[in-house]
């Protein structure tokens, strides 16, 4: 399709179809336009911290004696075998899971503001172009370089982590997940035409960022160590050299002209949510790595059916960022297995600024959304992930081996060898009683039953016609052949180390028809999402089988299709396109939107989900114009939230030229990770 220009500039954004309530630009830079292309999708399946703390400070990390990891329920719950031993106290339904939270909620506004519930405050952390390292210059909009950017904080902050060095120093890791060229460089009409220098700041501002911070005085604010040595603050780009490991290391399905032996990939890319290891190390998830590459059309015959199913882009479109242009290897007529090595679950250790990261292959491969991290009983560790597009899949990893307390070496190598299963859900209530109204079957609740499906362990593949590799770099073809469920985009979960649920958000699905309408994803044309709950079997996060239900159905409370676990709908806050889960160390259950459909701005939301006040939503603030609400983290003493605010002033129509967010600082807009905190020092919510 042809793009419309104005003054020379092209306006490839208001000419692209669009759903949902991003705006045109966000649907482009974030994920090639997903929603304007068909579902890839098409088979005929079923619609359907203290351990952080512990495990650092074996590593000389925690200074004697510090407090608290900050990292309230990052994935970790029962993490450590003495609390996996304990999980009757804390197993569903008997566990506390919140309540008690009295703030008055923000109003659902379309502000060019971080709003915040009044007696509390924020600041801004770190933005797109902090210096990082310490020879970082200071960013200037104007007069940008590549060079710079490798060394200063990258753009699209999504995923945040807090890995604590004693009780008012940490690192922040933070992944950039995308650029956003139209407003990071004046005058920017598309890849064909982006100059040199402009590709590459567009890759040194991917992947992630390590960044020391510290407790302003004894309050529940955190700002960037700007001065002194700063030994561990490093940028991952699209450029750092990684390994893959794990069972498709080394296949042929990753080896190119430049790694023959298919072990060493070059970057990451769109790396959205990700997870905490109970080792200390940083997971961080390839989301829409599709985008990037050109030509997916010029590959092998054979290959054809992977590009498709992974949505690929085909050609050289107007609106893709040609790094072919810089990088040879992003042109897959030339090197067709490139793509083949995104799209992955990264481990990067925070704390080794020397360390290669590594793409653990064991863990699949598709639009890794998050990768959170818990253990099973009997010790091993279990990653749940989802595949955030229109009519995908829930997948969890169980390692083989169990963790190990106090064995760093033994835990690293625990990610590699497991088995990889992929989620199916069954309703327990008849179809005839599933309408798409909302209105709840006769037995009270979206809910039912499911199993974890096997796909693979190590070099077995339980998939027909498939072998190991082939499970792992295809990971989409081999959970369609063994009829997963099709989910409503599959975002964040994560495991709410209190109850031991496990909380799942779908942010939305407008193509899902009647027809497709299922107990699990029970809202056809599904605007505003929901958000399912998994509970283990025996509460155990290695059983094969569990139970479901629907605990939140988006979307406007005076909606007759929304559901709030049963809690007074006059008395919550709409809520729409849950993306990011977190708990607090009460289990409290907090949401972060993205691409809110009910005409307010993004913003993160509260709710019980346990006791008298289960469902009762709250919404705790909401972010600029344009922005979407990422990475919530409240810290365990529950004095601090962190939000990355990612994408502000990504609205129709908006350049430089005409900003449409100036926040934070009155200029142009500039992504970046914000904290709030009560001013007389409450616990959050509280
Ligand atoms: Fe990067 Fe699925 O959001
Ligand atoms: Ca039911
Ligand atoms: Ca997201």
């Amino acid at each position: 399709m042809a793009n419309p220009t104005a003054g020379g500039r092209l306006l490839p954004l208001l000419s692209t179809p669009h759903k949902g309530g991003r705006s045109a630009l966000t649907c482009q830079f974030r994920c090639g336009n997903a929603c304007a292309h068909d579902v890839a999708n098409t088979t005929g399946n079923t619609y359907f911290g203290d351990v952080v703390k512990e495990a650092l400070s074996r590593r000389g990390v925690l200074r004697a004696g510090a407090l608290g990891a900050l990292v309230a329920g990052a994935g970790i719950a029962g993490a450590a075998p003495a609390l996996a031993d304990q999980p009757a106290a804390k197993s569903a339904g008997k566990g506390h899971g919140g309540g008690d939270l009295r703030f008055t909620p923000v109003a659902p506004n379309t502000d060019d503001a971080l709003t915040i519930p009044k007696g509390y405050r924020s600041s801004v952390v770190v933005r797109w172009g902090d210096p990082v390292l310490p020879d970082a210059p200071a960013f200037d909009f104007e007069d940008q370089s590549a060079e710079a950017q490798a060394k200063q904080f990258g753009y699209n902050c999504d995923y945040v982590t807090l890995l604590p060095m004693g009780r008012d120093r940490a690192l922040l890791w933070v992944n950039h997940e995308y650029t956003d060229e139209s407003l990071m460089f004046r005058d920017y009409t598309g890849g064909a035409e982006a100059t040199e220098e402009q590709i590459q700041i567009a890759l040194a501002a991917h992947g992630g960022s390590v960044v020391e911070i510290e407790r302003a005085g004894h309050t529940g604010e955190w700002k960037l160590v700007t001065e002194g040595r700063r030994r561990y603050n490093r940028r991952i780009t699209a450029q750092t050299p990684m390994a893959f490991s794990g069972p498709a290391a080394g296949s042929d399905l990753l080896r190119t002209a430049a790694d023959p032996k298919g072990r060493k990939p070059v970057g990451m890319l769109n790396n959205c949510s990700g997870g905490t290891t109970p080792w200390g190390t940083v997971l961080t998830a390839e989301e829409n790595i599709d985008q990037y590459f050109v030509n997916g059309d010029k590959v092998p015959a054979a290959q054809k059916p992977y590009i498709d199913r992974y949505t690929i882009t085909t050609g050289t479109p107007e609106d893709n960022r040609r790094f072919d242009r810089v990088e040879e290897r992003f042109d897959l007529a030339k090197h067709p297995n490139e793509a083949n090595r995104f799209g992955w679950v990264v481990e990067i250790d925070p704390f080794d600024p020397d360390s290669t990261p590594v793409k653990r292959t064991a863990l699949g491969r598709f639009k890794h959304e998050a990768a959170n991290t818990t253990l099973a009983r009997d010790g091993r560790v279990v990653v749940y992930m989802g595949d955030d597009s229109r009519f995908e899949y829930i997948y969890k990893f169980v390692s083989k081996d169990r963790y190990r307390h106090g064995n760093d070496r033994h835990n690293r190598s625990l990610l590699d060898e497991g088995t990889l299963y992929v989620a199916k859900f069954t309703g327990d209530s008849p179809d005839s009683e599933l309408d798409g109204s909302g209105k709840l079957p006769s037995d009270g609740e979206f809910d039912g039953s499911g199993e974890w499906i096997p796909l693979v362990s190590g070099n077995r593949s339980y998939v027909d016609g498939m072998s190991a590799d082939e499970v792992l770099v295809y990971t989409r073809v081999a959970a369609d052949k063994v009829g997963a469920t099709k989910m409503d985009r599959p975002e964040d979960i994560e495991r709410n180390p209190v109850t031991g649920g496990v909380y799942v958000a779908l942010t939305n699905n407008t193509n899902r028809t009647p027809a497709q309408v299922n107990e699990a994803n029970p809202r056809p044309s599904n605007k505003h999402g929901h958000v399912l709950e998994i509970v283990e079997r025996r509460d155990d996060a290695g059983s094969k089988t569990f139970a479901w239900s629907i605990p939140l159905v988006c979307g406007d409370p005076k909606d007759a299709a929304t559901y709030f676990a049963g809690f007074d709908k006059s008395k919550v806050s709409p809520i729409s396109c849950p993306d990011n889960l977190t708990f607090d160390k009460d289990g409290n259950l907090w949401i972060s939107t993205d691409g809110n459909e009910l005409g307010s701005n993004d913003g993160l939301f509260v709710m019980p989900v346990r006791g008298k006040d289960r469902g009762h939503l709250r919404q705790f603030l909401t972010v600029p114009v344009g922005a979407e609400t990422c990475g919530p983290l409240v810290t365990s003493d529950q004095r601090s939230v962190f939000v990355a605010v990612q994408h502000p002033g990504e609205t129709d129509g908006a350049s430089p030229d005409k900003p449409s967010s100036h926040w934070p600082d009155g200029d142009q807009p500039r992504p970046s990770v914000a904290v709030v905190w009560h001013g007389q020092g409450r616990k959050i919510g509280a």
